[in-house]
């Protein structure tokens, strides 16, 4: 591990440490012929270090917040046999075709993220790359998210804190910030996987009426115990009074929230998107919130991320984060030992147990 990767013993907001020594460590060296190189293209929660070290030599981007622009992820990947990679890098084709020509031979890609549109998984497939995401971990955290940016929308309340700080709140007003009503509305989701289930689960707190889309209809028990009752997206889209998007990115799901079925919404609904950006036309949002097509949005993620319609960040009835719906220190914690883990089970022979391609391991 290089100088600049020096620093990952150090405490993580004074929650984390790892302190695992050397001894504790599973052995696995001792039995290896061959470390494998490992690269980590962010700075990522400390205990995802010590698994990786464990079994190889670890080169690491340790500066916080920085992102390898594509060309340097081009000329550190080749190389390596296992990449550990972030949703914001991209592992495109020709990406994957130089570190599988290179010395050693790439084995894996491990993305530490529930998505993995980042990567092109059909051509590393092709050429015998596992590729392995974090599910499961997040869902329970980037639910809660959705259901705040869901209340902080309905409710006006970055809006509201904006004024006050302003220094503008001068007494109580009958008027003053009424929002949308929450608790007995219609939730609509689109996309009933495992976030939607969980956010089904926060709205039932509010006497939410939930309905939802999915391209797989979830089972009649489940529905039953969710609470959910399922339509076709047009009927979903026009009953809810908040339209929440859960579904994975890919080109079926491409502008899956359009002109059209922006227009079917009520003028009153509310968007809340916490999946990923281009599954919404942004441009066609930014005119539907212009012409009161519909009343709001809330989005944790966007078309061109990091980069947001400009229209969007002058308008108040828009709530914009900078993608963080698992962002709680245990999730993201959680979400990093478990890529590492998939890079150790590949090593040790064994499935990685969160495989998006198995078919590579025959
Ligand atoms: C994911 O994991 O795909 C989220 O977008 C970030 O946690």
């Amino acid at each position: 591990m290089g100088a600049a990767a020096a620093h990952y013993h150090q405490t993580q907001l004074g929650i984390i440490e790892h302190n695992q020594s050397k001894k504790e460590r599973p052995l696995l060296e001792a039995t290896m012929k061959e470390r494998p190189k490992i690269l980590v293209t962010q700075k990522v929660p400390d205990p995802a270090y010590p698994i990786l070290e464990a079994i190889g030599d670890v080169e690491a981007n340790m500066e916080e917040g920085s992102i390898w622009p594509y060309e340097e992820l081009l000329r550190r990947g080749p190389g390596h046999d296992y990449i550990y990679s972030l949703l914001t890098d991209n592992i495109d084709a020709k990406f994957l075709e130089t570190c599988a020509a290179s010395t050693p031979r790439l084995k894996m890609v491990a993305n530490m993220a529930v998505g993995f549109n980042n990567i092109d998984v059909e051509v590393a497939t092709r050429l015998g790359i596992a590729v392995s995401n974090t599910p499961g971990v997040l869902s329970d955290t980037t639910a809660d998210l959705a259901f705040a940016l869901l209340m902080a929308t309905a409710r006006r309340i970055p809006e509201a804190e904006r004024y006050l700080r302003a220094g503008k709140y001068k007494g109580w007003g009958p008027l003053l910030f009424c929002g949308a009503e929450v608790h007995g509305s219609t939730l609509g989701l689109i996309g009933a996987g495992r976030i939607g289930k969980i956010m089904a689960n926060r709205a039932r707190g509010f006497d939410m009426k939930m309905i939802y889309y999915d391209i797989y209809r979830i089972l009649p028990e489940e529905e039953t115990a969710y609470n959910v009752t399922y339509m076709d997206m047009e009927e979903v889209l026009r009953q809810a009074d908040f339209i929440s998007i859960h579904t994975p990115y890919m080109p079926a799901t491409h502008h899956l929230i359009g002109e059209r079925e922006l227009h079917m919404m009520k003028p009153s609904a509310i968007l809340i998107n916490t999946a990923r950006g281009p599954i919404v036309d942004e441009k066609a949002l930014v005119r539907a919130l212009q012409t009161k097509t519909i009343a709001g949005a809330g989005l944790d993620v966007f078309e061109n991320e990091p980069a947001v319609e400009p229209e969007l960040l002058t308008m108040e009835n828009v709530v914009l984060l900078p993608h963080i719906a698992s962002a709680s220190l245990k999730t993201r914690t959680l979400m990093a030992t478990m890529a590492s883990d998939n890079i150790a089970a590949h090593f040790r022979g064994e499935p990685p147990p969160n495989i998006v391609n198995p078919e590579v391991l025959n």
